[in-house]
């Protein structure tokens, strides 16, 4: 059965054109340098309590790739120590204890066993296991983030999806790097008001 309260978020930041990574899977362009006056500011202090509220993270095998390489050059694991289950059907390094790798009925692993052990679900990519996870419709929200750049060309947020999904926005920040935090509810009919 079911975490009475589980709750399964997408989360990802994006170019305004949409992408997550450049086409060799690059972040570097995650480092903006806009202002925008009268945005929020995210206090280190305020983004750790909230990390603190995440139970455990889902990503796909590029996506835990790209986390080993950063923490290879010794810019840290983002994941902190909780669980943090990585979708692959190869061999992967494991580098520590909360890892654990997943290969098979994506559906049946998130109902079956991430939503009755854990309340906050984090999917956080990258485009292969978002829609995957929005495909099989087991995305409860929609945390979109958007920064003040265009790339061009790269990895989408999505990779194709095969119908529309309608959302309900739910949330909208902005801050004052020129970040824009959109939040989307999946379930759109009869929100709950202030939602
Ligand atoms: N901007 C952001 O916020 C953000 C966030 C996350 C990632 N990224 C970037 O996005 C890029 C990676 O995204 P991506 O879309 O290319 O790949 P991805 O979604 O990270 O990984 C896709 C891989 O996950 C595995 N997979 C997916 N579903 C599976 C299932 N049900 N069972 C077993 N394995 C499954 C497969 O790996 P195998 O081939 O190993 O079987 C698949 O090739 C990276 O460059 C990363 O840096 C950016």
């Amino acid at each position: 059965m079911a975490h009475a309260e589980s709750h399964v978020t997408i989360h990802m930041v994006a170019s305004l054109d949409g992408f997550i990574a450049r086409k060799d899977g690059s972040v570097d362009w995650l480092e903006t340098s806009d202002k925008f006056a009268g945005g929020e500011t995210m206090d280190a202090g305020s983004v750790e309590a909230f990390l603190e509220t995440i139970d455990c993270y889902v990503m796909g095998s590029r996506t835990y790739e790209t986390a080993l390489g950063f923490e290879a050059k010794g810019l840290g694991w983002s994941y902190g120590d909780k669980p943090t289950i990585v979708l692959t059907r190869r061999e992967l390094p494991r580098t520590r204890d909360t890892v654990e790798f997943y290969s098979g009925d994506l559906a049946q692993f998130v109902n079956g066993r991430l939503r009755p052990a854990f309340r906050s679900i984090w999917f956080v990519g990258g485009g292969v296991v978002s829609s995957e996870c929005l495909r099989l419709g087991l995305a409860d929200e929609v945390r979109y983030a958007i920064l003040p750049i265009l790339i061009g060309d790269g990895i989408p947020f999505f990779e194709r999806l095969d119908r529309d999904i309608a959302l309900h926005l739910a949330e909208v920040k902005a801050y004052d790097s020129g970040m824009v935090e959109l939040r989307y509810l999946t379930a759109v009919a009869d929100p709950a008001p202030g939602t």
